[in-house]
């Protein structure tokens, strides 16, 4: 079975304005965007997800950037599963870099508090994009590190890869944000790093049907050939996806996957 392309646009806190929404909002309309091949997904910042529900074209998923580890009650400051439910959103997206501690933030995240997320996500009925990425000092180790540092972080979660309601996206930390994309050799490297130790660890099934997206710096221009690569089946987009050319990322990876 081909896995299905998935694409998703993380605006993390922008735009600055509500007023900006409905021009970012009409870079993913129908005639734009055929989501008819490719998963697509927006990750708006938690203020806007409201006014964002019901306005894109069906097919593009609504998908906060955060969930808190267990329900509704005293939890100030955070959004529960229930709640989204309750909106009709259906995906959440856990586990990004900038909350894992990177770029000088605190770690609002760690292996522990991820896994207790997605356990909560999944139990009540959501699907998850899970992000994993490592550093610049562990890249400049070589590929070897590179995986362990990923299976450090997909090891509390292994049990619950289900690929019907969980996507992994693979998000190089040194390649977000920076304008430096991973080369489509060291993403399809990892890429199939990864599928092979999901294949040791939960089942050649899981491992083969599961999707793993890269993220870090894509755009129009660099994700024909990221496409390309076998075990790349989408992308997480940061800067790009708040751009008109956010529409030619999900058409280059709908035309490399097309059957
Ligand atoms: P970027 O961000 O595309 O701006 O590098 C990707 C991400 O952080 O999800």
């Amino acid at each position: 079975m081909p896995r299905k392309p998935i694409v998703g646009g993380n605006w993390k806190c922008n735009p600055d304005k509500t007023e900006k929404l409905d021009s970012l909002i009409s870079n993913y309309d129908s005639e734009k965007i055929d989501t008819s091949k490719c998963d697509v997904y927006v990750c708006p910042s938690p203020l806007h997800v409201s006014y964002c529900m019901g306005k894109f074209k069906e097919g593009v998923m609504v998908t906060p950037q955060n969930c808190n580890i267990k329900g509704c009650g005293a939890f100030t400051g955070e959004m529960a599963v229930e709640q989204m439910k309750d909106m009709g959103i259906t995906n959440v997206l856990i586990g990004h870099s900038e909350r894992r501690g990177e770029f000088g933030l605190m770690a609002y995240d760690t292996n522990e508090t991820l896994a207790t997320k997605l356990k909560y996500i999944l139990d009540s009925g959501l699907n998850c994009i899970f992000c994993i990425g490592e550093k610049l000092s562990i890249r400049e180790q070589g590929i070897e590190a590179v995986m362990k540092e990923c299976a450090a972080q997909l090891e509390d979660v292994k049990g619950m890869l289900d690929p019907a309601r969980v996507v992994i996206a693979y998000e190089p930390v040194w390649s977000i944000g920076t304008g430096v994309t991973a080369s489509p050799e060291q993403a399809q490297e990892t890429h199939k790093a990864i599928r092979e130790w999901i294949a040791k660890e939960c089942s050649a099934e899981t491992a083969a049907a599961i999707r793993i997206q890269y993220g870090g710096s894509a755009n129009a221009k660099n994700a024909p050939d990221l496409s390309a690569c076998p075990d790349v089946d989408g992308f997480l987009v940061g800067g790009a996806s708040l751009k008109p050319e956010f529409k030619d990322i999900v058409a280059a990876i709908s035309a490399a996957k097309k059957a």
